[in-house]
């Protein structure tokens, strides 16, 4: 094995690498921010992996760890290595009378698995369809779409440990999934990288059609026997109605998550803006739309220079050609000061600054 930095092969015994220098990420990142990064390699398997982490000049700088770059703002060039997960491959690992155990390596697009499992029957995905992004990441914030978070099918990763290279599994427990969060957003931040993501995935479908957007487009679609490849349709119909495609617009889907209220501070609000969205929670507080706080804030639509609101859904900050990720970090900071100062409501940013 031999290594050097510039645009130099990285022998391995599977494959050879390059690692380039000075790389632009905006084909990397869906909010299409002109970021470089010093370095950039892709790996394909778990030991080209290893090599990078070890070799001696690249092992000292800072790591970033790049699925699909959706859940992401770079606002500064990033002074380290960008390692590009490429690893692929979906099997069946276990089955039982009501599962089936589907592995996924960590660089699967995550809607093209999402739709292997569909089409098989493999229930509980479903209404997960269409998000972008890797298998990787879907653990990161535990994705969640339409009355389903993948916390609800999720059953162990496999990752390795940067410091000591071993590979360690987490169950359910372990990961501590909460709202758009995991253990790997907070304690254990940057100290793994996901290879594979197993979920228990039904037999026999639980169809969750609470969120009444799908029933709706349902009757739209005129399905009269329910399907997960429907449910999945419907999802797609809706998203691709409300939010902007990367691919025409750069954004990062939501960029703040719903805020969390006490049931009394929703009251109050409520005798002042009578309106107001709010969803009523198990542990008795209000989850809060963001999306309304920021349009009662007048930002739907709005646009500072290149960086803007996005006209139909107000909770997704988008990119409307060239503009820096810091301008777009400054809106959200703008409108996050709105909404405290007319509702007293502290936003929190869903998307990964960097
Ligand atoms: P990246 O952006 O590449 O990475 C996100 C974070 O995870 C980074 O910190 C990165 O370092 C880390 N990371 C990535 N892979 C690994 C790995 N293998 N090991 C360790 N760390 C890793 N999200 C939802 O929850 N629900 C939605 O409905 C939704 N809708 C969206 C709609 C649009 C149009 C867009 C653009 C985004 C949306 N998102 C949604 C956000 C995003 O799609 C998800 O967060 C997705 O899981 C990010 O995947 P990614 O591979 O692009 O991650
Ligand atoms: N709303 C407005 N104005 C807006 C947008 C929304 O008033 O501009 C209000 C509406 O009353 C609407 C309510 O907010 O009924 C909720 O809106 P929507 O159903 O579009 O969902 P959301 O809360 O904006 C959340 C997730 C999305 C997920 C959808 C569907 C968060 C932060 N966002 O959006 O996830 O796809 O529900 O389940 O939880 C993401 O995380 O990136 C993401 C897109």
């Amino acid at each position: 094995m031999y290594f050097e930095i510039g645009i130099v092969n990285f022998d391995t015994n599977s494959a050879t690498m390059t690692v380039q220098e000075n790389y632009s990420l905006k084909k990397f990142n869906t909010f299409g921010i002109d970021a470089y990064s010093r370095y950039f390699a892709t790996f394909n398997t778990v030991e080209q992996l290893k090599e990078l982490l070890s070799d001696n000049k690249l092992g000292q700088t800072e790591r970033l760890i790049l699925g699909g770059g959706s859940n992401i703002l770079f606002t500064k060039n990033f002074d380290g290595i960008t390692l590009k997960n490429n690893l692929k491959g979906i099997e069946i690992v276990k089955e039982d009378t009501n599962h089936y155990y589907i592995k996924a390596a960590a660089g699967e697009v995550w809607h093209e698995f999402v739709m292997h499992c569909v089409n098989n029957n493999y229930a509980g995905l479903e209404n997960l369809s269409l998000i972008p992004g890797c298998v990787g990441a879907s653990p990161m914030q535990n994705i969640g779409a339409y009355g389903v978070e993948i916390k609800d099918s999720f059953f162990e990763l496999e990752a390795l440990h940067i410091a000591d290279k071993t590979i360690q599994t987490f169950n359910n427990a372990d990961c501590k999934f909460g709202y758009r969060e995991s253990v790997f957003k907070r304690e254990l931040k940057n100290q793994f990288i996901i290879l594979s993501v197993t979920y228990r995935l039904n037999k026999t479908a639980n169809f969750n059609t609470s969120y009444g957007a799908i029933e709706k487009e349902l009757e739209t679609m005129g399905i009269k026997e329910l399907n997960i490849q429907a449910i999945s349709k419907a999802v797609c119909n809706i998203r691709s109605s409300k939010l902007p495609n990367p691919a025409e617009i750069g954004n990062a889907g939501s960029f703040f998550k719903n805020p969390e209220v006490s049931r009394h501070k929703y009251e109050s609000l409520k005798v002042s803006f009578p309106t107001i969205v709010g969803y009523e929670l198990e542990n008795g507080n209000v989850k809060l739309a963001a999306g309304w706080l920021i349009e009662q804030c007048g930002w739907k639509g709005k646009t500072l220079g290149d960086a803007g609101v996005h006209k139909l859904q107000a909770l997704v900050l988008v990119n409307y050609a060239n503009a820096k990720g810091k301008e777009i970090y400054d809106l959200s900071q703008q409108i996050m000061d709105s909404v405290k100062e007319k509702y007293g409501v502290e936003l929190e940013r869903e998307v990964n600054i960097l």
